[in-house]
């Protein structure tokens, strides 16, 4: 039998958007990671003045591009890269995820497992299937931290990769790298680290796998969060130059190129750190306004370390009974623990304005 596709998980919250929507203002929609908030506006001006929409752009990025993404990996993590032989392009980094155990596994068919964090983003064990693999979930404790000594030898031996993401969509924790790239090192597992959300870190520096040396890891980042960007598809990957030089002549020939416009664009946003400043404290606000409602609601809530989710437990089995109350109640939609594995929490994204969220607290003072 061929690969039967699961229904896609937001396409199950339609029931409770509607739920939600008969409050007067309609629905609060805080499931979907989406950003509401300006990106950097010379960025934007970019995408029409660039004057690079007629030929074809480079796969691997423009020197422009890889050149901000070089000093801005320099400026915010301290880590040197060479532009040519270990940065490249992505079309965001949801296409690299999903794409790459396939491309990992052309190269190396005798090895068939991805493995990634039990509780995590959706599209790593996606990928996995995608390209006909296995996809092993590793344990995480209580504090988010992978528990790689629990793994089978053989699950080992058969890796791909293994995928790591701190801050972490959905739970927010942080974690060393370091151990983990040791780790990837001495079992000969490279060490792929989704990196979105390091600049959403409150109290700590951002941090990458990257400062422990560039031998079997690649760091993925992308504009989509820290620049309020998701809409124009634009983030790189960078590391181990042995995996990038694959990657990239690989990605080459399958067609994968960010748009001219985009790259122009994606190069200015990387060359400033301001505007992410400015969203962090937006963010911060956010989670804390949202930690105040639910309490009101008689449900206690941690702020995370990183990203912008609230992740919030809602008893055994209580995913969706949470996720319908808050519909109900006070008209918020949220995405249940089941779409990242947990069947005890609910995720909750600070992504509509103050604004917005002043709807919640109306509703529950009515
Ligand atoms: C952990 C993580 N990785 C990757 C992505 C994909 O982001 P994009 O494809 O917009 O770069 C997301 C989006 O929600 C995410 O949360």
């Amino acid at each position: 039998m061929g690969f039967e596709l699961p229904p896609y998980p937001y396409d199950l919250l339609d029931p409770y958007r509607a739920l939600a929507n008969q409050h007067s203002g309609g629905v609060v929609d805080l499931s979907v990671g989406t950003p509401c908030d300006p990106p950097p506006e010379e960025a934007v001006r970019a995408l029409v003045e660039s004057d690079s929409e007629r030929g074809y752009p480079s796969s691997i990025g423009s020197e422009e591009f890889r050149k901000s993404c070089q000093e801005w990996v320099k400026r915010v993590f301290r880590v040197g890269l060479d532009a040519e032989k270990n940065i490249a392009a992505c079309i965001g980094t949801k296409e690299f995820v999903v794409s790459t155990p396939n491309y990992l596994h052309l190269r190396n068919p005798e090895k068939d497992t991805v493995l990634y964090p039990e509780i995590s983003y959706p599209s790593y064990a996606m990928g996995a299937h995608l390209a006909g693999c296995r996809a092993v979930p590793v344990k995480v404790d209580e504090g988010g931290k992978l528990l790689l000594e629990d793994l089978d030898p053989d699950d080992i031996n058969r890796s791909l990769m293994l995928w790591v993401n701190y801050p972490s969509n959905p739970t927010g924790a942080v974690a060393d790298l370091a151990p983990i790239a040791d780790w990837g090192r001495s079992h000969n597992v490279p060490i792929f680290s989704d990196e979105c959300y390091s600049q959403f870190v409150w109290g700590r520096k951002p941090s990458t796998v990257l400062s422990s040396g560039l031998p079997g890891v690649v760091a993925v980042h992308s504009l989509s969060k820290r620049s309020n960007l998701a809409g124009i598809r634009a983030g790189f990957y960078a590391g181990d130059e042995d995996l990038v030089f694959w990657l990239k002549e690989v990605r080459k020939h399958s067609g994968k190129m960010i748009p001219g416009p985009v790259q122009a664009a994606a190069s200015l946003a990387y060359s400033d750190d301001q505007h992410v400043e400015k969203q962090k404290l937006r963010y911060r606000e956010r989670l804390e306004f949202l930690q105040s409602c639910l309490k009101s609601l008689g449900v206690e809530s941690e702020l995370p370390q990183g990203s912008f989710y609230l992740w919030v437990w809602s008893g055994q089995d209580g995913s969706w009974d949470l996720v319908e109350r808050l519909a109900s109640e006070v008209g918020i939609l949220v995405a249940p623990g089941s779409f990242f594995g947990s069947s005890n929490h609910v995720r909750i994204a600070a992504v509509q304005t103050l604004e917005k969220l002043e709807l919640i607290q109306n509703r529950l003072d009515s």
